[in-house]
């Protein structure tokens, strides 16, 4: 059924989650419709990527500048979220999977808060895929969180400037544990990064397609794997230099 080749096969994969509200308007229904058919994506994906075995699973949930939609909107999203974290967390936990959650969460309603920090104390033993949901996330206000964190320690005395690089500078991200993501799916046609892992997709892969993602099938993903596949990652370096690493 899958047909895809195990061979390279990405670990992390990112998803900016986008055109529930165009689902909804051609199928003449309300946004939050269009969104609730975008959390039944979500479930199809996350049980695709476990059954691929894909490591690492990465889900733009939320934006940071999504906060200025209509309340109603905001609201029913937040209701959603609840609903779904309540109905597929045992599936979740009895998976293998370990939910992880970035983003300026720790803000949102006690009852949401709440409900993330039991699902991700339930599932933290789990090391099969680690799923994380990106929550009033910014990539920008990640990097600045970052940069206020750093100067505290170096005001501290805890971290000297001229020890800070790249892999010290990666420990103060939200996504500190993770590896940076190797295919970065948006759907929806839209051909940007729209704020979301701005530091960590620096040599990631990006695929855009034009299914909405309430429309977004399993078939849809191992398309998106099989492109990822038949590229070639130079890191700056050239083909030949590629090859040869590739042989080691
Ligand atoms: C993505 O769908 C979900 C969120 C951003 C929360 P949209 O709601 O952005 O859908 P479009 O872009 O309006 O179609
Ligand atoms: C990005 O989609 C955010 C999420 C998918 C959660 P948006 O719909 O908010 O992005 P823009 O506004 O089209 O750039
Ligand atoms: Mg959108």
């Amino acid at each position: 059924m899958r047909n895809l080749e195990d061979k390279n096969l990405p670990r992390h994969i990112a998803i900016i989650m986008d055109g529930n509200g165009r689902w909804a308007k051609k199928h003449a229904l309300g946004r939050v419709a269009g969104h609730r058919r975008g959390a039944e994506a979500v479930r199809r994906i996350v049980r695709a990527c476990r059954s691929i075995g894909i490591p690492y699973l990465t889900l733009f949930a939320f934006s940071s500048e999504n906060w200025q939609r209509p309340a109603r909107e905001v609201g029913a999203l937040m209701r959603l979220l609840s609903e779904y974290i309540q109905s597929e967390i045992e599936e979740i936990r009895s998976n293998g999977i370990r939910l992880n959650v970035i983003g300026e969460w720790q803000t949102l309603r006690e009852h949401i808060r709440q409900l993330l920090e039991d699902a991700m104390a339930k599932t933290a033993k789990n090391e099969d895929m680690i799923w994380t949901i990106a929550l009033s996330y910014g990539g920008r206000d990640e990097i600045v969180r970052a940069v206020k964190l750093i100067a505290e320690d170096v005001a501290q005395g805890f971290l000297r400037p001229e020890d800070i690089n790249q892999s010290v500078f990666h420990r103060y991200l939200y996504t500190s544990d993770l590896p940076d993501p190797d295919l970065l799916i948006r759907t929806s046609g839209e051909y940007r990064i729209s704020n979301f892992l701005l530091w960590q997709s620096a040599y990631t892969e990006f695929y855009f397609t034009d299914v909405l993602w309430p429309d977004f099938t399993e078939e849809d993903l191992n398309s998106a794997i099989r492109e990822y596949q038949r590229r070639e990652r130079r890191f700056g370096l050239t083909a030949e230099q590629v090859k040869r690493w590739e042989k080691l």
